[in-house]
């Protein structure tokens, strides 16, 4: 994506809906060490439940989730700047208030996010990294599975919505040996008539070129 005019200046001026920028990606475990946990109360003015959109994107599928669902705090979390911005700029224009965003990468939320704290984890067309090399990063990876676990309430949840057969599996073999119990498994999401189903930007993309879009629910117990 094209670096957007002035993304520095209005990313600064987003302290409205941005919690954090990471900045510079360096070492993650160094960067997670020093907690700056969020506050519920302080973010939201509520102790509401709290769900995660990881990978949001543009942000499309946060700020239609904030607006349906006003009682659920929700955080979109991003790594790229020049991305996140195109989320909060929408939010912004929906004056939604029970959304706000990470600029960060997935790795660090443990940094912002305290253990038993979040009831859902969207992860929404995440980057199926092809390559056997890239394997660790993909966001269904033992080690995110395991960030996932500690954050999670007990009775939390991941949603997992992706076009790419291949990582679809990839990743219900990951969820089942890490503990995950799987629900929901769907091979065609278009057809199943799944109530509340959100169409992501990636989704609609997708549906348009006439790809099976694929959908797991992973329960943390
Ligand atoms: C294919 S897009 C999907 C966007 C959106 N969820 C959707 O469904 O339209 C994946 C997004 O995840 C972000 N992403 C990939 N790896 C990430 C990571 N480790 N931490 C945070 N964001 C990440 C990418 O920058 C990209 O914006």
């Amino acid at each position: 994506m094209r670096k957007k005019g002035n993304l520095d200046i209005r990313i600064e001026n987003s302290g409205d809906y941005l919690i954090a920028t990471e900045g510079t990606f360096t070492n993650a475990l160094n960067f997670i060490k020093t907690k700056e946990y969020i506050n519920k109360e302080e973010l939201f003015g509520n102790n509401n439940n709290l769900e995660l959109d990881l990978g949001c994107g543009l942000g499309a599928f946060s700020v239609i989730k904030a607006i349906n669902n006003p009682n659920i705090n929700y955080i979109g979390v991003e790594k790229f700047s020049n991305i996140i911005i195109a989320a909060i700029d929408k939010a912004r224009k929906e004056k939604v208030s029970n959304l706000k965003f990470l600029n960060c990468r997935v790795e660090c939320i443990e940094k912002y996010i305290e253990d038993n704290s979040v009831d859902v984890i969207y992860l929404n067309f995440s980057n199926p990294l092809p390559n056997k090399t890239d394997e660790k990063h993909r966001l269904t990876s033992k080690r995110y599975l395991e960030i996932y676990k500690k954050i999670l309430k007990d009775s939390g949840r991941i949603e997992q919505k992706t076009d790419d057969l291949d990582f679809f599996e990839f990743s219900l073999e990951s969820f089942k040996n890490c503990g995950y119990r799987l629900e929901d498994i769907c091979y065609d999401v278009a057809n199943a008539n799944i109530e509340g189903n959100i169409v992501t930007e990636h989704e609609s993309k997708y549906m348009l070129e006439g790809k099976k879009i694929y959908r797991v629910v992973a329960y943390k117990n």
